[in-house]
Protein backbone atom coordinates (compact mmCIF):
# COMPACT_ATOMS: atom_id res chain seq x y z
CA UNK A 1 0.00 0.00 0.00
CA UNK A 2 1.53 3.60 -1.04
CA UNK A 3 -0.37 6.44 1.08
CA UNK A 4 -0.23 9.79 -0.33
CA UNK A 5 -1.30 12.71 2.17
CA UNK A 6 -2.68 15.73 1.62
CA UNK A 7 -2.99 18.72 4.12
CA UNK A 8 -5.64 21.43 2.95
CA UNK A 9 -5.79 24.08 5.60
CA UNK A 10 -9.20 25.73 3.21
CA UNK A 11 -11.70 27.20 5.35
CA UNK A 12 -13.61 29.77 3.26
CA UNK A 13 -16.58 26.57 2.93
CA UNK A 14 -17.71 28.27 6.03
CA UNK A 15 -18.03 30.89 8.70
CA UNK A 16 -16.11 29.88 11.60
CA UNK A 17 -12.12 30.62 12.15
CA UNK A 18 -10.07 27.59 13.47
CA UNK A 19 -10.99 24.72 10.54
CA UNK A 20 -8.23 25.64 8.43
CA UNK A 21 -5.33 24.27 11.31
CA UNK A 22 -6.99 20.85 10.97
CA UNK A 23 -4.32 18.92 9.44
CA UNK A 24 -1.78 20.51 11.67
CA UNK A 25 -3.43 19.53 14.80
CA UNK A 26 -4.31 15.82 13.23
CA UNK A 27 -0.79 15.64 12.36
CA UNK A 28 0.43 16.80 15.64
CA UNK A 29 -1.32 14.10 17.52
CA UNK A 30 0.78 11.88 15.72
CA UNK A 31 -0.84 10.58 12.50
CA UNK A 32 1.55 9.99 10.38
CA UNK A 33 3.46 7.98 12.67
CA UNK A 34 0.32 5.63 13.39
CA UNK A 35 -0.06 5.01 9.62
CA UNK A 36 3.72 4.08 8.93
CA UNK A 37 3.30 1.66 11.59
CA UNK A 38 0.10 0.25 9.92
CA UNK A 39 2.45 -0.07 6.83
CA UNK A 40 5.14 -1.65 8.51
CA UNK A 41 2.85 -4.33 10.14
CA UNK A 42 2.61 -5.51 6.57
CA UNK A 43 4.87 -7.90 5.26
CA UNK A 44 8.15 -6.37 3.21
CA UNK A 45 6.60 -7.76 -0.47
CA UNK A 46 3.34 -6.02 0.12
CA UNK A 47 5.67 -2.90 0.69
CA UNK A 48 4.58 0.82 2.42
CA UNK A 49 5.10 4.13 1.43
CA UNK A 50 3.59 7.16 2.76
CA UNK A 51 4.15 10.59 1.38
CA UNK A 52 3.14 14.21 2.37
CA UNK A 53 1.98 16.49 0.54
CA UNK A 54 0.40 20.36 0.86
CA UNK A 55 -2.23 22.07 -1.34
CA UNK A 56 -2.60 25.88 -0.11
CA UNK A 57 -4.23 27.88 -2.98
CA UNK A 58 -3.79 31.91 -3.33
CA UNK A 59 -6.83 33.32 -4.79
CA UNK A 60 -6.75 33.82 -8.40
CA UNK A 61 -9.43 36.46 -9.57
CA UNK A 62 -12.15 38.20 -7.95
CA UNK A 63 -14.88 36.30 -9.47
CA UNK A 64 -18.76 36.45 -7.96
CA UNK A 65 -21.67 34.08 -7.75
CA UNK A 66 -24.62 35.26 -5.98
CA UNK A 67 -25.04 33.27 -2.58
CA UNK A 68 -22.00 31.51 -2.82
CA UNK A 69 -19.34 33.14 0.09
CA UNK A 70 -15.70 33.44 -0.81
CA UNK A 71 -16.48 31.78 -3.62
CA UNK A 72 -13.53 32.69 -5.92
CA UNK A 73 -11.23 31.39 -3.20
CA UNK A 74 -13.51 28.23 -2.96
CA UNK A 75 -12.63 28.04 -7.23
CA UNK A 76 -8.84 28.27 -6.50
CA UNK A 77 -8.86 25.88 -4.13
CA UNK A 78 -10.16 23.62 -5.20
CA UNK A 79 -8.85 23.63 -8.81
CA UNK A 80 -5.25 23.09 -7.45
CA UNK A 81 -6.34 20.31 -4.85
CA UNK A 82 -7.99 18.05 -7.47
CA UNK A 83 -4.91 17.83 -9.79
CA UNK A 84 -3.27 17.12 -6.83
CA UNK A 85 -5.35 14.19 -6.05
CA UNK A 86 -5.25 13.43 -9.33
CA UNK A 87 -1.43 13.05 -9.58
CA UNK A 88 -1.40 11.35 -6.17
CA UNK A 89 -3.70 8.60 -7.62
CA UNK A 90 -2.42 7.97 -10.89
CA UNK A 91 1.05 7.25 -8.65
CA UNK A 92 -1.17 4.42 -7.18
CA UNK A 93 -1.31 5.92 -3.56
CA UNK A 94 -4.12 5.92 -1.84
CA UNK A 95 -5.38 9.92 -1.39
CA UNK A 96 -5.82 10.82 2.05
CA UNK A 97 -6.97 14.12 2.51
CA UNK A 98 -7.04 16.39 5.88
CA UNK A 99 -9.29 19.32 5.49
CA UNK A 100 -10.12 21.83 5.94
CA UNK A 101 -13.86 22.34 5.21
CA UNK A 102 -16.04 20.02 3.26
CA UNK A 103 -15.81 22.49 0.46
CA UNK A 104 -12.66 20.61 -0.62
CA UNK A 105 -14.81 17.47 -1.08
CA UNK A 106 -15.27 18.85 -4.67
CA UNK A 107 -11.65 18.95 -5.79
CA UNK A 108 -10.84 15.38 -4.04
CA UNK A 109 -14.02 13.89 -6.16
CA UNK A 110 -12.97 15.72 -8.98
CA UNK A 111 -9.50 14.24 -8.91
CA UNK A 112 -10.46 11.31 -8.12
CA UNK A 113 -13.23 10.65 -11.08
CA UNK A 114 -10.14 12.14 -12.90
CA UNK A 115 -7.39 9.60 -12.12
CA UNK A 116 -10.31 6.69 -12.31
CA UNK A 117 -11.68 7.32 -15.59
CA UNK A 118 -15.40 7.85 -13.62
CA UNK A 119 -15.40 4.53 -11.94
CA UNK A 120 -15.97 6.14 -8.59
CA UNK A 121 -18.18 5.72 -5.99
CA UNK A 122 -18.82 8.11 -3.44
CA UNK A 123 -19.78 7.47 0.81
CA UNK A 124 -20.67 10.85 1.88
CA UNK A 125 -20.66 9.85 5.65
CA UNK A 126 -21.93 13.27 7.20
CA UNK A 127 -24.86 14.88 9.48
CA UNK A 128 -25.38 16.45 6.72
CA UNK A 129 -26.01 15.95 2.71
CA UNK A 130 -24.26 19.13 1.71
CA UNK A 131 -26.58 19.13 -1.44
CA UNK A 132 -27.69 22.94 -1.69
CA UNK A 133 -27.57 24.55 -4.73
CA UNK A 134 -26.69 28.84 -4.59
CA UNK A 135 -31.03 29.27 -4.90
CA UNK A 136 -31.75 26.68 -2.28
CA UNK A 137 -28.63 27.45 0.51
CA UNK A 138 -29.92 29.28 3.49
CA UNK A 139 -26.55 30.29 4.69
CA UNK A 140 -24.18 30.61 1.19
CA UNK A 141 -21.60 28.67 2.57
CA UNK A 142 -20.43 26.44 0.19
CA UNK A 143 -19.19 23.80 2.55
CA UNK A 144 -23.20 23.12 2.43
CA UNK A 145 -23.21 22.29 -1.68
CA UNK A 146 -20.03 20.09 -2.48
CA UNK A 147 -22.27 17.20 -3.31
CA UNK A 148 -24.56 19.36 -5.42
CA UNK A 149 -21.96 20.38 -7.30
CA UNK A 150 -20.66 16.94 -8.22
CA UNK A 151 -23.71 15.05 -9.01
CA UNK A 152 -24.40 15.57 -12.90
CA UNK A 153 -28.00 15.13 -12.43
CA UNK A 154 -28.47 18.66 -10.64
CA UNK A 155 -25.55 20.32 -13.62
CA UNK A 156 -28.67 22.32 -15.10
CA UNK A 157 -29.55 23.91 -11.45
CA UNK A 158 -26.26 25.94 -11.55
CA UNK A 159 -25.77 29.23 -13.20
CA UNK A 160 -22.20 29.33 -15.02
CA UNK A 161 -19.78 29.05 -12.47
CA UNK A 162 -16.47 31.18 -13.35
CA UNK A 163 -13.09 29.73 -13.10
CA UNK A 164 -14.89 26.21 -12.42
CA UNK A 165 -14.21 24.86 -16.08
CA UNK A 166 -12.22 22.52 -15.04
CA UNK A 167 -14.84 21.21 -12.57
CA UNK A 168 -17.22 19.06 -14.85
CA UNK A 169 -20.21 17.52 -12.70
CA UNK A 170 -19.36 13.95 -13.60
CA UNK A 171 -21.11 11.83 -11.13
CA UNK A 172 -24.01 9.78 -10.93
CA UNK A 173 -25.65 10.22 -7.56
CA UNK A 174 -26.51 6.85 -8.54
CA UNK A 175 -23.19 6.23 -7.32
CA UNK A 176 -23.53 7.82 -4.18
CA UNK A 177 -24.47 6.98 -0.66
CA UNK A 178 -25.02 8.74 2.72
CA UNK A 179 -24.46 7.47 5.80
CA UNK A 180 -25.10 9.60 9.04
CA UNK A 181 -27.96 12.39 7.95
CA UNK A 182 -29.80 13.80 11.50
CA UNK A 183 -29.70 17.81 9.70
CA UNK A 184 -30.98 17.81 5.95
CA UNK A 185 -32.66 21.05 5.04
CA UNK A 186 -36.11 20.66 3.10
CA UNK A 187 -35.13 21.42 -0.68
CA UNK A 188 -32.46 18.69 -0.24
CA UNK A 189 -34.90 16.36 1.48
CA UNK A 190 -36.56 17.23 -1.85
CA UNK A 191 -33.60 16.48 -3.77
CA UNK A 192 -32.91 13.01 -2.19
CA UNK A 193 -36.68 11.92 -2.65
CA UNK A 194 -36.98 13.24 -6.31
CA UNK A 195 -33.65 11.83 -7.35
CA UNK A 196 -34.07 8.45 -5.17
CA UNK A 197 -30.36 9.29 -3.63
CA UNK A 198 -29.12 6.11 -1.19
CA UNK A 199 -29.51 7.86 1.93
CA UNK A 200 -28.88 6.37 5.21
CA UNK A 201 -29.81 8.63 7.84
CA UNK A 202 -29.58 7.75 11.76
CA UNK A 203 -33.06 6.20 12.15
CA UNK A 204 -31.59 3.44 9.56
CA UNK A 205 -28.23 2.73 11.37
CA UNK A 206 -31.03 2.31 14.50
CA UNK A 207 -33.36 0.12 12.29
CA UNK A 208 -30.54 -2.53 10.70
CA UNK A 209 -27.22 -1.33 12.46
CA UNK A 210 -24.09 -0.07 11.15
CA UNK A 211 -22.81 -3.19 9.47
CA UNK A 212 -25.92 -3.97 7.26
CA UNK A 213 -26.49 -0.12 7.20
CA UNK A 214 -22.53 0.08 4.99
CA UNK A 215 -23.39 -3.64 2.79
CA UNK A 216 -26.61 -1.84 1.42
CA UNK A 217 -24.96 1.56 0.64
CA UNK A 218 -21.81 -0.44 -1.01
CA UNK A 219 -24.66 -3.00 -2.78
CA UNK A 220 -26.20 0.51 -3.78
CA UNK A 221 -23.53 2.01 -5.02
CA UNK A 222 -20.91 -0.85 -6.24
CA UNK A 223 -23.00 -3.59 -6.98
CA UNK A 224 -20.01 -4.93 -9.22
CA UNK A 225 -17.69 -4.58 -6.53
CA UNK A 226 -15.39 -3.00 -8.90
CA UNK A 227 -15.39 0.44 -8.29
CA UNK A 228 -12.56 2.64 -6.71
CA UNK A 229 -13.98 3.84 -3.44
CA UNK A 230 -14.13 7.40 -2.28
CA UNK A 231 -15.33 7.94 1.39
CA UNK A 232 -16.02 11.93 2.40
CA UNK A 233 -15.81 11.62 6.16
CA UNK A 234 -17.28 14.53 7.56
CA UNK A 235 -16.51 14.56 11.50
CA UNK A 236 -19.89 16.07 12.07
CA UNK A 237 -21.19 12.34 11.35
CA UNK A 238 -20.04 11.55 14.61
CA UNK A 239 -21.83 12.32 18.00
CA UNK A 240 -21.04 15.72 19.47
CA UNK A 241 -20.19 14.05 22.12
CA UNK A 242 -17.91 11.94 20.39
CA UNK A 243 -16.85 15.17 17.89
CA UNK A 244 -17.44 18.62 19.85
CA UNK A 245 -14.81 20.39 17.93
CA UNK A 246 -16.58 20.67 14.55
CA UNK A 247 -18.65 24.18 12.98
CA UNK A 248 -21.90 22.67 12.64
CA UNK A 249 -22.07 19.74 15.61
CA UNK A 250 -25.20 17.90 15.29
CA UNK A 251 -26.28 15.72 18.28
CA UNK A 252 -27.60 12.17 18.10
CA UNK A 253 -24.44 11.20 15.79
CA UNK A 254 -22.52 8.20 14.73
CA UNK A 255 -20.37 6.79 17.71
CA UNK A 256 -17.18 6.32 17.23
CA UNK A 257 -17.37 2.50 17.19
CA UNK A 258 -19.83 2.69 14.31
CA UNK A 259 -17.53 5.01 12.59
CA UNK A 260 -14.57 3.20 13.23
CA UNK A 261 -16.57 -0.25 12.19
CA UNK A 262 -17.80 1.10 8.86
CA UNK A 263 -13.96 2.56 7.78
CA UNK A 264 -12.85 -1.49 8.64
CA UNK A 265 -15.60 -2.83 6.57
CA UNK A 266 -14.46 -0.14 3.86
CA UNK A 267 -10.97 -1.39 4.49
CA UNK A 268 -11.97 -5.00 3.73
CA UNK A 269 -12.96 -4.36 0.46
CA UNK A 270 -9.61 -3.21 -0.96
CA UNK A 271 -11.04 -0.65 -3.08
CA UNK A 272 -10.31 2.11 -0.96
CA UNK A 273 -9.35 4.69 -3.33
CA UNK A 274 -9.57 8.07 -1.45
CA UNK A 275 -10.66 9.14 2.66
CA UNK A 276 -11.42 12.99 3.03
CA UNK A 277 -11.29 13.59 6.95
CA UNK A 278 -12.93 16.86 7.13
CA UNK A 279 -14.44 20.02 9.18
CA UNK A 280 -12.02 19.22 12.64
CA UNK A 281 -11.51 22.86 14.22
CA UNK A 282 -9.44 23.14 16.99
CA UNK A 283 -10.82 26.29 17.75
CA UNK A 284 -13.61 25.18 19.02
CA UNK A 285 -14.04 23.95 22.26
CA UNK A 286 -12.39 23.28 25.79
CA UNK A 287 -8.62 21.76 25.13
CA UNK A 288 -10.83 18.14 26.22
CA UNK A 289 -12.92 18.57 23.53
CA UNK A 290 -10.28 19.17 20.93
CA UNK A 291 -8.15 16.31 22.02
CA UNK A 292 -11.24 14.02 21.69
CA UNK A 293 -12.20 15.20 18.23
CA UNK A 294 -8.77 14.68 16.75
CA UNK A 295 -8.20 11.66 18.53
CA UNK A 296 -11.69 10.26 16.97
CA UNK A 297 -10.22 11.71 13.93
CA UNK A 298 -7.54 9.22 14.07
CA UNK A 299 -9.09 6.25 14.73
CA UNK A 300 -11.18 6.57 11.81
CA UNK A 301 -8.42 7.35 9.95
CA UNK A 302 -6.54 4.45 10.81
CA UNK A 303 -9.61 1.91 10.50
CA UNK A 304 -9.48 2.97 6.83
CA UNK A 305 -6.59 2.43 6.19
CA UNK A 306 -6.37 -1.40 7.79
CA UNK A 307 -5.95 -1.05 11.63
CA UNK A 308 -7.40 -3.84 13.48
CA UNK A 309 -8.59 -3.45 17.33
CA UNK A 310 -7.54 -6.97 17.43
CA UNK A 311 -4.26 -5.85 16.92
CA UNK A 312 -1.27 -6.22 13.86
CA UNK A 313 1.33 -8.92 14.22
CA UNK A 314 4.55 -6.92 13.65
CA UNK A 315 5.90 -7.43 9.78
CA UNK A 316 8.72 -9.47 10.80
CA UNK A 317 6.82 -12.70 12.51
CA UNK A 318 9.17 -13.89 14.64
CA UNK A 319 9.62 -13.50 18.74
CA UNK A 320 12.47 -12.24 19.50
N1 LIG B 1 -27.04 22.59 5.34
C1 LIG B 1 -26.33 23.64 6.00
C2 LIG B 1 -25.85 24.67 4.99
O1 LIG B 1 -26.13 24.57 3.83
C3 LIG B 1 -25.15 23.09 6.81
C4 LIG B 1 -24.08 22.48 6.00
C5 LIG B 1 -22.99 21.91 6.87
N2 LIG B 1 -21.94 21.34 6.06
C6 LIG B 1 -20.83 20.82 6.53
N3 LIG B 1 -19.96 20.38 5.64
N4 LIG B 1 -20.55 20.76 7.80
O2 LIG B 1 -25.18 25.59 5.34
MN1 LIG C 1 -21.59 17.98 8.18
MN1 LIG D 1 -20.16 17.93 5.29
Amino acid sequence: TKIGVVGVPFDKGQPRIGVANGPNAIRKAGLVDKLRNILNSRSKHQGGRLREHHVRAQQRNRKKVPNMREYAHVACCNCELSKKVEQIIREGQICLTLGGDHSIGIGTVDGHIKAKNKDVCILWIDAHADLNTNKTSTTGNVHGMPMALLASELADYWPYLPGMDWQQPVVSIRNVAYIGLRSVDSYERLVIDKLGITAFGMGEVEDYGISTVVNMALEKIDPERERSIHVSFDIDALDALEAPSTGTCVRGGLTLREGVHAMEMVHRTGRLGALDLVEVNPSIGTEQDVKRTIEAAIHVIQAAFGHSRKGLSPGNPTLP
